[in-house]
């Protein structure tokens, strides 16, 4: 069985949930507390063992690159001023030497579309899959429990939570079949299916191990919905030759493409620092007491 070694990170989107905010700035470089979204889904994808890492971006994501880049005047600086915390926390985040691929999506035409771009550099090995829009908390990684499923079953593994069934048609849905090892079998998945018709409230949450021949039936895949090429609709069609487990994760996703799922990763990941939790309490207990909503509420 092939090593999962590659991830693949599609940062091509527009982010037009998130506007103004990501006219100049790709939404994955949006801050967490002290770090950039994309940087919370990589050092997952690390933790899970992952050696090289791919990014599919598109025009104005050029900083993302940069982001990876080693700062040589910077940390020179921090090491004359002695800022060592400060620099131990760049060296530990930094990539090794051609650790890093990027190219580019040149027209955003949906997630299966931003996958098919890295075929080249994924090649015929089986890849992670990490949409850098979803950041999760818990403590131990998704994508590295998703290692150890596909380790002990060898195929596709797709990431799923619960979510409201009222709320099924917003996303990617699977159908759940028997238990395997620590994850289960897949019978059916759907892309935003129409309000009630999911097979399950499990929904795809942007975590992915899928082999090769992905790119295969991607490269003739037709649009699906939102008029995009759906990564959904190829799975299932792959699913025809292979085997889809899904792994029930059980710790928290935020969904940073939206303002909503942002703040709360924000809350959520401050008071998760031991650092900054006692002061963060505190001030989000006296603010619920004292700020009241201003203007019209948005259903
Ligand atoms: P989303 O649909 O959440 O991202 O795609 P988006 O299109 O940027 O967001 P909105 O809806 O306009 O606000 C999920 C992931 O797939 C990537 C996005 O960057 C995001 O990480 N993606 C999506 C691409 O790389 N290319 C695409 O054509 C579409």
């Amino acid at each position: 069985m092939k090593k999962v070694r590659k991830a693949v990170f599609p940062v091509a989107g527009l982010g037009t949930r998130f506007l103004p905010a990501t006219k100049a700035i790709p939404k994955e470089m949006l801050t967490v507390v002290d770090r950039p979204v994309i940087q919370y889904v990589v050092d997952e994808a690390r933790e899970a063992g992952i050696e090289h890492f791919i990014f599919v971006t598109g025009r104005n994501k050029a900083v993302i690159e940069d982001h990876f880049d080693l700062q040589f005047e910077l940390n020179h600086t921090l090491a004359q001023r002695g800022k060592d915390d400060q620099l131990a926390k760049l060296q530990q985040m930094q990539p090794r030497p051609g650790q890093t691929s990027f190219t580019r999506q040149q027209e955003p035409l949906g997630l299966g579309h931003a996958v098919w771009c890295a075929r080249e550099l994924v090649g015929d090995e089986p890849f992670a899959l990490l949409l850098p829009d979803m950041i999760m908390q818990s403590e131990t990684g998704c994508m590295k429990d998703m290692v150890e499923l596909y380790r002990q079953t060898g195929h596709n593994v797709v990431a799923v939570q619960e979510c409201d069934p009222a709320e099924a048609h917003k996303y990617g849905i699977v159908g759940q079949g028997g238990s395997i090892h620590h994850g289960f079998e897949i019978t059916s998945m759907v892309e935003k299916p129409k309000p009630g018709t999911a097979p399950s409230n499990l929904y795809i949450n942007g975590r992915y191990i899928l082999q090769p021949e992905i790119f295969d039936v991607l490269s003739r895949q037709e649009k699906g919905a939102g008029n995009e090429i759906q990564l959904t609709d190829a799975m299932l069609t792959l699913k025809e030759r292979q085997p889809f487990y899904g792994y029930a994760y059980k710790g928290r996703t935020y969904d940073c493409g939206s303002p909503e799922g942002f703040v709360e990763a924000n809350v959520a990941f401050a008071l998760w620092r031991a650092d900054i939790n006692g002061s963060m309490a505190g001030v989000i207990e006296e603010m619920l007491r004292t700020i009241k909503p201003r203007g019209k509420r948005i259903a």
